[in-house]
């Protein structure tokens, strides 16, 4: 870490805020390549939890530089991604497997049958069985050493969106299939270009698998972020804003922001 960033403590988490997002962006890929090193030295695989969207694009292309470079491996990493639009290809170009390729798996030495994304051709009457099996294959895999995370702009984590239920419910929210929130179907305008054309409903990791993770790292870049970010660390813990309740595991949990991200976040 240089100088250039400041580390406090919020709610028990511990807060790094960069200068810009390249250096947030940085920072998580430093976090990412440290815990596949530690994961490999003590239990001989790493597990990571991967997310999608504009924020890791930087993350992503760091791990591939770092790869080039000859200092990270996957060979023996595994890893799970948080979503998946619902019906979809994977060879869509808008679907999250189609990213994670795009980004990751096609430029580093990940084996194709340990890099997993929710399925989204499951028929429906089989997508219980298949989110289930996700759950299960994470559990087997002795649960993830590492979740990446974004956060949306109504503080989703995955595609866990802001809900009516308690805490206690959303902790407890496995694998499923999920709608999406008006918020995020209209963020998703960018990808799909056209408010008509979005899909409506997603694949999401539950916020008990996120939850459950030896370490969280949470990126946001960008002032559209930064009333969100606020309330997520500042805030009640409520399912309003799904991301509070990382406060719950606050000690797991490393926030990594850019200035304009931690704008609202006060001293
Ligand atoms: C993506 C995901 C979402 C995003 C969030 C932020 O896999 O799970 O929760 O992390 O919507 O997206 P961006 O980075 O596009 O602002």
């Amino acid at each position: 870490m240089s100088s250039a960033e400041r580390t406090v403590q919020i709610s028990g988490s511990t807060v790094i805020v960069c200068p810009n997002a390249e250096a947030a962006s940085r920072v998580a890929a430093e976090s990412i390549a440290a815990t596949i090193d530690s994961a490999l030295k003590s239990r001989g695989k790493a597990i990571l939890g991967l997310a999608t969207g504009a924020t890791p694009e930087v993350v992503y292309a760091n791990l591939a530089a770092r790869h080039r470079a000859g200092g990270l491996s996957f060979q023996k990493v595994v890893t799970y991604n948080l979503d998946e639009y619902y019906p979809i290809q994977p060879i869509d170009p808008l679907s999250y497997r189609s990213y994670m390729h795009r980004h990751l798996f096609s430029r580093v030495d990940l084996p194709a049958n340990q890099a997993h994304v929710l399925d989204g051709t499951v028929p429906e009457a089989f997508v219980r069985e298949h989110t289930a099996e996700f759950d299960r294959w994470i559990e087997a895999d002795g649960g993830l050493d590492l979740q990446l995370l974004g956060i949306g702009r109504n503080g989703h984590i995955g595609f866990n969106e802001p809900a009516e239920w308690s805490v206690a419910e959303a902790a407890a929210a496995p694998t499923r299939l999920v709608e999406l929130h008006p918020v995020t179907r209209a963020d998703a305008v960018r990808e799909f270009g056209d408010a008509a054309k979005v899909i409506p409903r997603a694949l999401t990791m539950g916020v008990k698998q996120i939850l459950s993770a030896r370490a969280i790292v949470m990126l946001a870049t960008g002032p559209r972020k930064a009333s969100i970010v606020a309330q997520a660390l500042r805030g009640p813990v409520t399912t309003a804003v799904p991301a509070s309740l990382l406060q719950t595991v606050a000690d797991r949990v490393v926030w990594i922001l850019d200035e304009p991200a931690a704008a609202e976040l006060g001293s």
